[in-house]
């Protein structure tokens, strides 16, 4: 296999002590990388006055050449808050009530991903394996192919894929999904994903579909198939074991004092439900008042996309219903919920997860969800948390010992917290047992070995000997 070159909009760009970047993605692609030798093109996170943006930035680290491009400020105001983040983001999470339509976003969309093209394919050698991310970059192929691109090129949407009624309220849906077709290959997190993409494909009559997951449009073959994303189960599992040392761990425990700690952890985006869950926790203190005083509900939610106006007013509201719930319930020694809008470090999360009781991971819509992961793989064995999991996260297409939960329903997941807490010994230990063993088995390497083989086993096929 040749070079491996994986396209971005965000690049986890390594320390500046070279240490790796932290998060399950960067890693398993870095190894890969190392591995064969490769590229990281992305966006550099910059924006820089004027029309066109400085020439991209090399940096290298090992076998890898990080490709870093600045964007305009009209650029990253079109085609990032604009088209990706206020189009795509919230039609593929269902949320067309969320949707902004523009042309002028639209237009910069394309704009970028040409762009993107122009700065990337001098780089290509002919047998580069090339493997692009997530919506932003959907028509990233198109452009390459026009520049007489050849490579094999992979696909994969970390985030769901609606179904058509739902798409197709996108104005000229048609023009941006008939760019997938361009890659060779189009992965998804979930079934139902694939099945809601072939169902447009279908009602739109867009491609062909062959059977097997190949799809014909015009001369063009592309295949699509799920390849669910994961974690590095072992490693984490092991950060989190020493991390219960940390002093930030500690010093969290210590301040709970000894009440049940609930976890929740996310970006702070509208996909993730926060004011259906905080409301949840709230229908559970009134209907279980036994637990008053007895749980700490911690949820760590960094800022995210505050640029983008939907963003801005759902801070304020998530804001507000935790003010609410800790003045209508906290008690003069006790606040019910502590709020807190900020990263931390990986190994402090690994930690923080582990002296957990329940993990509450209640997306109202997510492509796979890796906290709901992490949070199992940080679980001490002997003593695991339980995890409480939207039914609407990819990840509950996969962790069966879940409790799954539906975040609409406020007083049916105050009542699975309660369950989560009650839970006896042996029945959490088979319920973690089973989704350990999953995730063991489907880390993030064999998510990354198996999408590249199957990318590539076409065209190796095509090449041997008979
Ligand atoms: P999304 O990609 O929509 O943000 P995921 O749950 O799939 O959702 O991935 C989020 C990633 O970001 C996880 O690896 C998680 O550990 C990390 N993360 C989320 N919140 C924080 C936080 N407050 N501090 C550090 N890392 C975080
Ligand atoms: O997982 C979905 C995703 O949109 C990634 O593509 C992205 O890097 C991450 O969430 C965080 O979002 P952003 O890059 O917009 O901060």
């Amino acid at each position: 296999m040749g070079r491996l070159v994986v396209i971005s909009n965000r690049v986890p760009v390594p320390t500046r002590n070279g240490d790796a970047p932290a998060g399950g993605l960067a890693v398993a692609l870095n190894a890969a990388l190392q591995e064969r030798g490769g590229i990281w093109f992305g966006w550099s996170g910059k924006s820089s006055p004027g029309a066109e943006p400085p020439p991209p930035r090399f940096q290298q680290q090992g076998n890898i050449s990080y490709v870093l491009t600045d964007l305009t400020e009209t650029d990253v105001e079109e085609y990032y808050h604009g088209f990706a983040n206020r189009v795509l983001w919230p039609i593929c999470h269902y949320r067309l009530d969320l949707a902004e339509y523009g042309r002028k976003e639209m237009a910069g969309y394309f704009r970028v991903n040409r762009l993107f093209a122009h700065r990337l394919a001098p780089l290509i050698q002919p047998d580069d394996i090339l493997w692009v991310h997530d919506y932003h970059l959907i028509p990233l192929a198109f452009e390459l192919r026009q520049m007489g691109i050849k490579n094999t090129i992979g696909f994969f949407l970390h985030i769901p894929w609606p179904p058509s009624d739902v798409i197709a309220a996108m104005p000229m849906h048609e023009e941006i999904i008939r760019g997938l077709s361009h890659y060779d290959l189009i992965g998804f997190q979930t079934d139902y994903d694939l099945d809601n993409f072939a169902g447009y494909l279908a009602r739109e009559g867009i491609a062909r579909n062959l059977g097997d997951g190949r799809f014909e449009y015009h001369s063009l073959h592309f295949k699509a198939a799920v390849h669910g994303i994961g974690i590095e189960t072992k490693s984490f599992a092991q950060m989190a074991q020493v991390a219960i040392g940390n002093s930030a761990v500690r010093k969290a425990r210590q301040s709970v004092e000894s009440r049940d700690l609930i976890i929740g952890v996310d970006r702070l985006d509208y996909s993730k439900g926060l004011t259906q869950r905080i409301d949840a926790f709230e229908r559970f203190l009134r209907a279980y008042p036994g637990y008053h005083n007895k749980v700490t509900y911690l949820q760590i939610t960094p800022k995210s996309r505050s640029e983008v106006p939907e963003y801005e007013t759902m801070q304020k509201m998530v804001a507000e219903e935790a003010g609410r719930v800790n003045g209508a319930m906290g008690t003069l020694d006790w606040v019910p919920i502590r709020y807190v809008n900020r990263s931390v470090g990986r190994h402090i999360l690994a930690g923080l997860y582990r002296i957990a009781r329940v993990g509450l991971v209640t997306p109202l819509r997510d492509g796979m969800n890796l906290v709901a992961k992490e949070f199992i793989a940080a679980q001490d064995p002997d003593n695991p948390g339980v995890l409480v999991l939207s039914r609407f996260a990819g990840a509950a297409r996969e962790l069966k010992g879940a409790v799954l939960v539906n975040p609409y329903d406020t007083e049916g997941t105050a009542n699975a917290i309660a369950r989560a807490l009650s839970m006896s010994l042996q029945e959490r230990r088979e319920r973690w047992q089973n989704m350990m063993n999953f995730l063991l088995e489907h880390d993030v390497s064999h998510w990354c070995d198996a999408f590249l083989k199957d990318l590539t086993q076409d065209k190796e096929m095509q090449a041997a000997p008979i």
